[in-house]
């Protein structure tokens, strides 16, 4: 009897803890970004909250607007940030609301330095202010990022704890997102800074690869950021994701289309759907926060069909929390394993070459914990018997993943 009660308190707490533990999956949403850059009105994100609560985009489980750079119109004369009143002229108080009620969160953005990225109002100095600030308007979750700041850790490590620290007492659940671009490795220290995810590359443009390999991650800075050059930089960092703290890839080109704006500099002149079938499904693979960043009020048939596939989406979201491992990796070919909260195991074979390809798997080399199974392909839904091993088709540049169940 003593030990039942034991256990029971000892359950209790965990599912308190759990209750209480931001982004216990990786966070999904539309952020601004890419498709607007730095002239987002409030009008746009009312656009965009409507869209997403009619075309199934929330349902599909994105339920966060993250409003990035662009919306600051300086401090106010008691130093209170206010938004420019140009683009915002209802304010943030009333557009929290309006984007809640119906049903999504609303993210902002700021920056550890006197200026943002885009060069405008940051946080430097205002943090306790700042974080109050957005506490008072409704916010959910704030974007911190890096420019205009010193690029050593140290200095880095404590901006970051000081604005975590802010939010942590203003009062409202802030999820912390920190953007510095993986230069100092975060994921070495944002969970202890009190980040629940952090950006591990430089910025995402619309292609599928940098022209020039990169020497040092650093490099993609210049030549820019493609879908398989971040793939490459998350694939040994499986270790530190987990729930509560994530691995951020960047923002979904999923639908862009090589739209210019910031996706589109450094060589971002657009994927095929392939590509961004692909992007997809590395990202959820590897447990990454899903962000759109296309125009979601127009989004065509393929688009859909990549943003609110429920199966790939359930992947990415799995309560395990495990981001998956390349188990292995031949030639052109990457084998991605992620194991699922109910036993079951998800599989992704990427295809990095320029042809169409076939490749045979023993599932002895997966690490899986059964040699039989059925698998159901998560894009095409057909369900198939493997045994021992498989044969598979992939087009280029193609990732296929399959739900693996034990037979
Ligand atoms: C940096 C970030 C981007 C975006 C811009 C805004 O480049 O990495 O994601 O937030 O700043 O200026």
């Amino acid at each position: 009897m003593k030990k039942l009660k034991t256990l029971l308190v000892l359950l209790l707490a965990g599912q308190l803890l759990h209750a209480q533990q931001k982004a216990p999956t990786p966070p999904m949403g539309y952020m601004t970004w890419n498709f607007y850059a730095d002239k987002i009105t409030e009008n746009d994100i009312r656009t965009i909250a409507d869209a997403m609560s009619a075309n199934g985009l929330l349902k599909a489980g994105f339920d966060y607007i993250f409003i990035d750079d662009g919306w600051q119109g300086g401090r106010d004369n008691k130093n209170n940030m206010v938004p420019d009143p140009k683009k915002f002229p209802s304010g943030m108080k009333a557009l929290c609301d309006y984007v809640h009620s119906k049903g999504l969160k609303l993210g902002i953005y700021s920056d550890a330095a006197q200026l943002t990225c885009a060069g405008y109002t940051a946080s430097l100095g205002f943090e306790e202010q700042d974080a109050k600030t957005f506490a008072g308007w409704g916010i959910d979750y704030l974007k911190y990022d890096y420019c205009d700041a010193p690029s050593d850790w140290q200095t880095a490590i404590q901006r970051y704890s000081k604005m975590a620290n802010a939010l942590a007492n203003s009062g409202r659940d802030i999820v912390f997102g920190i953007c510095e671009w993986g230069d100092r490795s975060p994921w070495l220290w944002s969970k202890k800074a009190g980040g629940q995810l952090w950006r591990i590359s430089a910025d995402i443009r619309d292609k599928w690869q940098s022209k020039v390999a990169p020497k040092k991650p650093a490099d993609l800075h210049h030549s820019g950021a493609g879908i398989l050059d971040i793939v490459d930089i998350n694939t040994s960092l499986h270790p530190y994701a987990g729930p509560g703290g994530w691995n951020d890839p960047d923002m979904l080109v999923v639908g862009l289309y090589g739209r210019k704006g910031p996706s589109g500099d450094l060589g971002g002149t657009g994927c095929t759907d392939t590509e961004y079938q692909s992007q997809m499904s590395l990202w959820c693979l590897m447990a990454s926060p899903l962000m759109v960043s296309c125009d979601v009020a127009n989004m065509n048939a393929n688009t859909r069909n990549i943003l609110f596939n429920k199966d790939i989406i359930a992947i990415d979201q799995d309560s395990l929390g495990v981001q998956a491992q390349c188990k292995f990796k031949k030639d052109d070919w990457q084998v991605f394993v992620k194991p699922l909260q109910n036993g079951d195991v998800a599989v992704g074979l990427l295809n990095r070459g320029g042809q169409s390809n076939t490749i045979t798997v023993a599932l002895s080399d997966l690490g899986l914990p059964f040699t039989a199974c059925q698998a159901t392909d998560v894009w095409s839904k057909a369900v198939t018997s493997w045994n021992k091993s498989v044969t598979l088709k992939v087009a280029s540049h193609e990732t296929k993943v399959f739900r693996l169940r034990n037979k």
